[in-house]
């Protein structure tokens, strides 16, 4: 069973792969393949919702699907996402939900998307016993205010990030998350930081690497910049799919193998 102290461990030592996964049978696919880390994002609103956004994602949708992905993992460390407003607006509200997602629903850590508004939380989680991955960067929960794009890419933006990252690690975050931010900028973060760094759009030097499970297999219609697809799951899953509705429509299927018959029924 990976632990966040294992996680912490390999910092600057082992490359950390971590994926999202949103189901069960995911979560195991991806748990087979050694990955270190599931993580239950709240992508789970644009990638498995249909929602243009992560904000409508709410407490009981990550619940939910954090508690199917820890049903189909023995190893991985499972980490889960706090959605938009599920934090931040009342502090006994944020520890609540926080702890609702390791209590109820089995992760074993979450992840907050931060700012100056989280470092006071991330100690305080902390200090209860709930492991906080901290997320700098690109943080789509903030997509009205910042849109989708690169961040970090002026000198003040590179420096908040950077001591917003020193904040989160010295308040007890186990790890970071570090989007869409130039690959200079996280080459700093991480030699800076004793933590982890895991990055998505981050350039190669973060000791990890995150990608969304559907843009990572090809199954995304569309991926950002900075993703690869390192299979073709989109056009093996349009293909068995047009292969069944034409056997079905050419009376290929079911064929005998798939039928059973009663001998004994008298149908007369
Ligand atoms: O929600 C998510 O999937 C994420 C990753 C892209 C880091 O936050």
């Amino acid at each position: 069973m990976t632990t966040v102290r294992d996680l912490r461990a390999m910092a600057g030592e082992d490359p950390i792969t971590m994926l999202t996964a949103y189901d069960a049978t995911t979560a195991e696919l991806v748990e087979e393949s050694g990955v270190d880390v599931i993580l239950v994002g709240d992508s789970l609103g644009n990638v498995v919702l249909g929602h243009d956004s992560t904000l409508p994602v709410t407490m009981e949708e990550m619940a939910s699907h954090t508690a199917a992905v820890v049903r189909g993992t023995d190893d991985a460390l499972v980490v889960t996402d706090l959605p938009f407003l599920s934090i931040g607006a009342d502090r006994g509200d944020s520890i609540e939900n926080a702890g609702r997602l390791l209590k109820e629903a089995g992760a074993n850590a979450v992840k907050l998307e931060s700012g100056p508004h989280t470092v006071e939380l991330t100690e305080r989680l902390t200090d209860l016993g709930i492991p906080v991955m901290a997320h700098l960067g690109l943080t789509p929960q903030h997509v009205n205010r910042l849109g989708y794009t690169r961040q970090g890419t002026s000198q003040d933006a590179a420096e908040e990030i950077r001591d917003l990252a020193v904040a989160h690690e010295d308040a007890g975050a186990f790890a970071l998350v570090l989007e869409h931010v130039p690959a200079n900028l996280a080459a700093a973060v991480t030699d800076e930081l004793d933590i982890p760094t895991i990055g998505i759009g981050a350039g190669p030097d973060c000791d990890g690497q995150v990608l969304v499970v559907d843009d990572a297999v090809g199954l995304s219609e569309s991926t950002p910049p900075f993703a690869e697809a390192f299979g073709e799951v989109r056009s093996a899953y349009t293909d068995a799919l047009d292969d069944y509705v034409a056997a079905v429509e050419d009376g290929q299927f079911p064929s005998g193998e798939h039928s059973h018959v009663a001998e004994d029924l008298d149908l007369d």
